[in-house]
């Protein structure tokens, strides 16, 4: 069994989608928000997982908290750390402690609009494809290999929400397929890139339900 422990900060859909995914092999060692009050924490709680808190409120420096945090993580043996809406940025030392075992998700086809209102701004560019892409967390904000990407097409009347509507969907699709694969031991770090075991050169990373 591969131990997850899964940080969030808000609603927790993502986090939601992969515990009800029930990937083989994996168990859901606890779930951890720095805000206190993030609802995705009740619903872990509902289902009997391990929840915590920790408010980086508390904290002096971001130092301060990312060990404390760490500290916390590692008391539940993670064999790999989940982002999922985890809205903070990090140390290098915190990256670097967990890395090859350390995945995000954020919402927007990466390198393009790093950072908040990716869906503003992919709106503003005039992208006709948006989306969401998992990678492996290094020192750099949204930045590192990516492991999966999800495309969807950006209507001539959308707006932020519902450009983040449909991209959240790819993302509750992508996030467990990207899990499992680390659980299952089918990621493999190539420099930036990585590489999916059996995976047929046609299958999609870029999986793009365009119409
Ligand atoms: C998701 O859209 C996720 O991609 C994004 O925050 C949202 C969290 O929603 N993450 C980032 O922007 C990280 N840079 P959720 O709490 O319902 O999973």
């Amino acid at each position: 069994m591969k131990n997850l422990v899964i940080l969030i900060s808000g609603r927790g859909s993502n986090m939601q989608a992969i515990v009800d995914a029930q990937i083989p092999g994996a168990r859901i060692a606890a779930v951890i928000s720095n805000r206190p009050d993030a609802a995705g924490l009740a619903w872990a709680a509902e289902r009997g997982i391990a929840t915590a808190a920790l408010d980086h409120k508390q904290y002096s420096s971001r130092e301060a908290f990312d060990a404390a945090l760490a500290e916390l993580i590692d008391g539940y043996a993670p064999d790999l750390v989940v982002l999922a809406g985890f809205m903070r940025i990090l140390t290098p030392g915190f990256t670097a402690h967990y890395e090859g075992r350390m995945l995000n998700i954020h919402p927007s086809l990466l390198p393009a609009f790093p950072g908040l209102h990716t869906h503003q701004q992919a709106i503003n560019a005039g992208c006709r494809i948006a989306g969401c892409t998992v990678h492996f967390v290094t020192a750099e904000l949204d930045h590192g290999p990516i492991v999966a990407q999800g495309a969807v097409p950006v209507y001539h009347d959308d707006n932020e929400t519902t450009l983040a509507a449909r991209v959240l969907e790819q993302e509750h699709r992508l996030y467990p397929q990207a899990v499992a694969q680390f659980v299952a031991g089918r990621l493999r770090l190539d420099g930036l890139r990585v590489l999916v075991a059996d995976e047929t050169p046609t299958s999609a990373r870029l999986a793009v339900p365009l119409d």
